[in-house]
């Protein structure tokens, strides 16, 4: 199978990624892992030793001070956890709307369930799902706070081992996240957060109610530790946990519930949602364009791929269901599961895409910017321009709206800021 993709894979045989490091505004480290067929082979263009630039890019992380730290003006009252929700992107889903209602069911209901858990594959839309039962929880009434911290680095990164300063840095970051979220402020010391988060928590009217969603619990086997620690800080009945995680939660503490993938005819719906504007895939019939489906697996994050590379692409819509059904089919077998083949192919392809349209330079500099953060951060549209070190201020601009278009990058219209997915920062820097 990989050596049928090996073909496919063209310019990003390149593929993968980057730590670039702005040291006072100059880049000084980009990394490429250059991917022939199999193998990966490193290539480091501006002299620093892999380990060094690895060793750079993770200071880098750990000095990076947390995105929001400032009280938010809101006091957590109103819409402010949609500017937390980062990368969030969706006008509308498909083929979970008796999920959401059943989820905002639990979630308000006066039952003794009160941390809820969504668990499936990356891509699979639990960040999205979660957005939207939020958004009706919210409506409800029945929240005085809602809260939204993502736990992607500290569940990666085991935050709950008290030995490693870096991780309980990136627990601080979640701790820090939602002290902002309930209007507290940064005047005390990184240490006392989590005493003063408590207290705060502790003192508020029998009858406020907080939601607080912890997105992308990935990298924990269980969530058992983060609920310890939730609930060491006062989160507790009638207070509502909503967790997401690729991983299943087995406590009998936690009602579990999949997002599934999507049903065939959800998936077309999609597509034919996706593809609005264009004539020629809409009126295709559902017996053609299933091949998405199918080779997506009803993965809502790989089918937005295909079909916006396909949109922001020359290629024909015949051709890109050509190279969809071929893939696959020539099955060699490199022990990875055909969804992780795929899944390479697509980013590939994209990757090519983009790479077709402004050089491969300009698109390992815009992507790579995302590999001196950490997994899910975004980055402000200056910010991301300068340590793309991309001068030319038309070029970023066009790479940066066809990144967004092809799904490759995701703004935020709440805040100006943008993000990679996180499977495309899997894939980037070879985590996965
Ligand atoms: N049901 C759906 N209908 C339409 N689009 C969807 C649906 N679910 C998810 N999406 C879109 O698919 C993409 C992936 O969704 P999301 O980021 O929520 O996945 P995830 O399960 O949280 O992934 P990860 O495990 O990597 O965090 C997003 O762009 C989202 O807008
Ligand atoms: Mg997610």
């Amino acid at each position: 199978m990989i050596d049928a993709l090996a073909g496919h894979l063209g310019g990003w045989a390149l593929a993968s990624v980057v730590a670039v490091a702005v040291v006072g505004g100059l880049a000084v480290g980009v990394f490429l892992a250059l991917r022939t067929g199999r193998a990966f082979s490193v290539e480091l263009p501006f002299g620093l030793g892999k380990a060094e630039v690895e060793s750079l890019s993770r200071t880098t992380a750990a000095e990076t001070v947390p995105e929001v730290l400032e009280p938010d003006p809101s006091g957590g009252a109103d819409d402010a956890w949609r500017r937390h929700a980062n990368g969030v992107e969706h006008d509308r889903l498909f083929g979970v709307d008796t999920l959401t209602a059943q989820l905002a069911e639990v979630l308000t209901g006066a039952g003794g369930n009160w941390i809820l858990s969504l668990y499936g594959i990356g891509g699979a839309g639990k960040t999205a799902v979660a957005f939207d039962v939020v958004g009706l929880c919210r409506r409800s009434g029945k929240f005085d706070h809602i809260v939204w911290a993502s736990a992607k680095n500290a569940a990666r990164e085991n935050a709950f081992s008290e030995r490693d300063p870096l991780a309980l840095a990136y627990w601080q970051d979640v701790i820090g996240s939602i002290s902002s979220q309930l209007g507290l402020g940064t005047e005390v010391s990184r240490e006392l957060w989590e005493e003063r988060l408590h207290d705060h928590i502790e003192a508020l009217s029998p009858e406020e109610r907080i939601l607080l969603v912890v997105d992308n619990l990935e990298g924990l086997e269980d969530v058992t530790s983060v609920v310890d620690s939730l609930q060491r800080l006062g989160l507790r009945q009638p207070h509502r946990l909503l967790l997401t995680s690729r991983h299943r939660e087995r406590s009998r503490r936690v009602v579990s519930r999949m997002v599934p993938p999507l049903k065939d005819e959800d998936a077309l719906a999609f597509v034919r949602h996706l593809g609005v504007d264009d004539p020629s895939l809409v009126a295709l019939p559902d017996r053609k364009l299933g091949v998405i489906a199918e080779r997506t697996e009803g993965n809502p994050f790989l089918i937005k791929l295909v079909v916006r590379t396909y949109l922001e692409s020359a290629r024909a819509i015949d051709m890109v269901l050509g190279d969809l059904s071929d893939l696959g089919n020539g099955a060699g077998g490199d022990g990875r599961a055909l969804g992780h083949q795929v899944r390479d192919y697509l980013f590939t392809r994209s990757l090519n895409e983009l790479e077709g349209m402004y050089g491969q330079e300009n698109v390992v500099r815009l992507i790579g910017a995302f590999g001196t953060k950490r997994a899910g951060d975004s980055l402000e549209y200056r910010e991301l321009q300068r340590v793309s070190g991309i001068q030319s201020d038309g070029t970023f601009a066009a790479i940066l709206r066809s990144s967004c278009r092809m799904s490759l990058v995701r703004p935020s219209q709440v805040n100006k800021r943008y993000s990679i997915h996180s499977l495309l920062y899997d894939f980037t820097t070879q985590r996965s």
